[in-house]
């Protein structure tokens, strides 16, 4: 049994007044995490299925949260349709994704997210998954790495970061996060890195492994069809490749006459939100509404 599934859900009580929840109302909550928004949903009067990809997280919010209202499904977003249609969750009022990592995923070493705790590099949201992010880094080539670092990490370093790792490589595989963070501290020119050197390759490596761009651009054409006249589709992200994806999506639902997007310019956290927790820096909501 997972007994503290820690995590702060960040812009917490704008999310889920953009849902507009009322008392009988139907929500697919499509990241459950630590089941923080859906607990606001559910003290609303809303009945929420809620999807996760980490048995971790299920077990916990099944074990903490004993409510009629609450359906959870073990499954990947980008299935939501499936996953909606086999827990008769079609047709709903509202739509929630909360993207990336929760903080127990983060904080929780084993996991290997974090290259501030030694862990096997691994970076799998799921087991489910069968690649863990020591395969992409011992098994792609230099221009491969340059690419998946620029593209997914917006690095300035990639080549830099890349050539260390092929140097590092020809002695013995990269193992651990510890490994491959001291790597990058090694390819980056002294005094330039303002944030860690590891940081923008770690959040590569994660997307990659998770496909998590890709998952998001297949999910939310499908929210979309599955929402009521009037459903509303609210989207959390956390940096500009997902914000991107998701602002561009809205905008082209718009053109298409099938709605319009509630928020012109994307719900940000308040300085206070920020000063509680730093994770919620750099959150964006974006709200569509169907008609
Ligand atoms: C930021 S957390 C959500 C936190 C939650 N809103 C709360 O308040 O506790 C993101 C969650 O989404 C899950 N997740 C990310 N991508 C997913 C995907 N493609 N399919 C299913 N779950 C996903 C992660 O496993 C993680 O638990």
């Amino acid at each position: 049994m997972i007994k503290n599934y820690y995590h702060t859900s960040v812009l917490l009580q704008e999310a889920v007044d953009s849902l507009a929840v009322s008392s009988g109302k139907r929500f697919i909550d499509a990241t459950l995490g630590g089941a923080g928004h859906t607990k606001e949903i559910l003290q609303r009067g809303g009945i929420v299925l809620g999807i996760d990809q980490d048995e971790d997280a299920l077990a916990f919010v099944s074990e903490q949260i004993k409510n009629p209202n609450l359906v959870v499904a073990l499954g990947n977003f980008k299935d939501i349709d499936t996953i909606a249609k086999e827990n008769t969750f079609e047709q709903v009022d509202g739509i929630l994704f909360d993207l990336g990592v929760s903080s127990h995923q983060f904080e929780e070493g084993a996991r290997g997210f974090s290259f501030q705790k030694d862990a096997n590099l691994d970076m799998r949201m799921g087991t489910s998954l069968s690649v863990k992010a020591a395969d992409l880094v011992n098994g792609l080539t230099k221009g491969e790495l340059m690419e998946l670092f620029t593209k997914l990490g917006e690095e300035p370093f990639a080549k830099r970061i890349a050539e260390e790792i092929i140097k590092a490589r020809e002695v013995k595989p990269i193992e651990t996060t510890t490994e491959l963070a001291q790597i990058a501290i090694k390819g980056y020119p002294r005094g330039f890195h303002k944030i860690h050197p590891a940081t923008k390759i770690f959040q590569a490596l994660r997307i990659a492994v998770n496909d998590e761009l890709n998952s998001l651009k297949t999910a939310l054409p499908k929210a979309v069809e599955l929402l009521k006249k009037n459903g509303r589709l609210s989207v959390i992200s956390f940096h500009s490749l997902e914000d991107r994806i998701v602002k561009e999506f809205l905008n082209e639902c718009e053109e298409k006459g099938l709605g319009k997007v509630v928020t012109k310019k994307p719900i940000v956290p308040t300085e206070e939100e920020i000063q509680a927790n730093a994770r919620s820096r750099s959150a964006k909501l974006r709200v569509f509404e169907k008609i």
